[in-house]
């Protein structure tokens, strides 16, 4: 087995540092009676790249594997992620937007948030998205158009509506492998002096935290500012602007322009000195992170064993896609964890990836409180926890993984 590939950024050589071994796809929901043996599998690991530092899977699932009809996640499922995304839109509609005839277009819009809060604002926008979701913010009576963005669909975007002054991604851009066909559309299709936006779990954060659980099917590259600057500068593009985010466990926004247009702000020169200070990308550093997602591993399934002996019940909270690597490379089943709790309509009655736990609706968990929660979506901990107080108040209590296994 090769423990090195090709760079999809630079063609650089990548070296893994991280063999999660054989994977399901994350967000792949078995429905009843489905066919067990063809549920899709492949070698999830992780390498980096040693010329241009670009943290990426070692193998590739092909996309319509996993953007496709049956695609189950919503945006909107996170009262803090929209109230996240409708701030954000305020904000660009005051400052980017403020042309005659403003243009936005989102890659991957998914249910509609982002272009809901510009159509309210008169914005005239589109959104790209290859996933049935989509057919969610078309309904909405939004404009979209289902496909995948590549160089060819970002021509003929500007062939039928102009540049854009805005272009934006989130936790989209690291979903996708073919990246250069995407940042050459997006050197074509943008104004200017226009803006491309995209936020995505920061390299950073998951080395820090140790929040393994970010690497799976989907997310093909983790980013950093140093990544991202050697990967616009192929294409024309100058990174301008890095924001740190507290969502998702933590990402940055990353802002692009064309070479030139822009004055970098100083937040660039600060995120890069700290990365080379912390080392982050070095291959001591994510070997080290290796060792901790070991460790993570074994001291989840031994106080789910130790629960388990002692006759506790134990529900999982959120069945995230990340929650899939957690299950599947720990070996945590129905076994273990009784059945996953998640208010999302389309997850629901189904089986999770791989490991197959049961998917329930929320009503479940609240009809008869468990004695443990384990919080797959932990990135959401502060609105759950708000929300969950009759869960405490009733003695129960949450398991956590990142940075440490702990309950709380
Ligand atoms: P999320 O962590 O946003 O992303 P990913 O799937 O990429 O890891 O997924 C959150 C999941 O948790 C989603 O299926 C909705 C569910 N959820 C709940 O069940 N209850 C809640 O209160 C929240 C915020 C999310
Ligand atoms: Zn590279």
């Amino acid at each position: 087995m090769s423990r090195t590939t090709r760079c999809r950024v630079c063609n650089g050589t990548v070296t893994e540092f991280f063999d999660f071994r054989r994977q399901p796809l994350s967000d792949c929901f078995l429905a009843p009676g489905s066919a067990v043996e063809k549920e899709f599998f492949f070698r999830l690991a992780i390498g980096v790249c040693a010329e241009c530092s670009m943290v990426q899977l070692m193998e590739e699932v092909p996309r319509e594997n996993m953007f496709h009809e049956d695609y189950p996640y919503h945006s909107s499922g996170s009262a803090y992620m929209r109230a996240h995304f409708e701030q954000f839109a305020k904000r660009l509609i005051s400052t980017e937007l403020t042309g005659d005839s403003p243009f936005f277009v989102e890659i991957g819009c998914n249910d509609g948030i982002m272009l809901r809060a510009l159509a309210d604002a008169g914005v005239p926008s589109l959104g790209v998205d290859p996933s049935g979701v989509a057919d969610l913010a078309a309904a909405k009576g939004l404009r979209v158009r289902k496909s995948f963005f590549e160089d060819a669909t970002a021509q003929e975007i500007l062939e039928a509506d102009g540049p854009a002054d805005v272009i934006y991604a989130a936790n989209t851009l690291c979903h996708i492998p073919y990246i250069g066909s995407v940042l050459s559309g997006v050197t074509k299709l943008l104004a200017p002096g226009g803006v491309f936006v995209f936020e995505d779990p920061y390299l950073g954060d998951i080395v820090e935290r140790t929040s393994f659980d970010q690497i799976y099917d989907e997310h093909f590259f983790l980013f950093s500012a140093r990544s991202v600057r050697f990967m616009a500068a192929r294409h024309g593009l100058e990174l301008v602007d890095v924001e740190r985010l507290p969502v998702h466990g933590g990402e940055v926004r990353y802002t692009l322009a064309h070479r030139g247009a822009r004055q970098p702000s100083p937040a660039v020169a600060e995120l890069l000195a700290e990365e080379e200070r912390r080392k982050i990308s070095d291959l001591p550093t994510l070997e080290k992170f290796g060792e901790n997602v070991q460790k993570i591993c074994k001291d989840l399934t031994t106080l789910l064993l130790d629960l388990k002996s002692s006759g506790k019940r134990v529900v999982g909270y959120g069945a995230t896609a990340k929650s899939s690597v957690v299950t599947n490379f720990c070996g945590i089943g129905p076994e273990l964890v009784e059945f996953v709790s998640d208010i999302t309509p389309s997850k629901q009655g189904r089986l999770t990836p791989g490991v197959h736990i049961p998917v329930r609706p929320h009503e479940e968990f609240s009809a008869a409180y468990p004695d443990y929660a384990l919080l797959f979506a932990w990135n959401h901990a502060e609105e759950i926890m708000e929300k969950e107080q009759e869960f405490r108040a009733a003695g129960g209590k949450w398991i956590m993984y990142v940075p440490d296994v702990r309950v709380v």
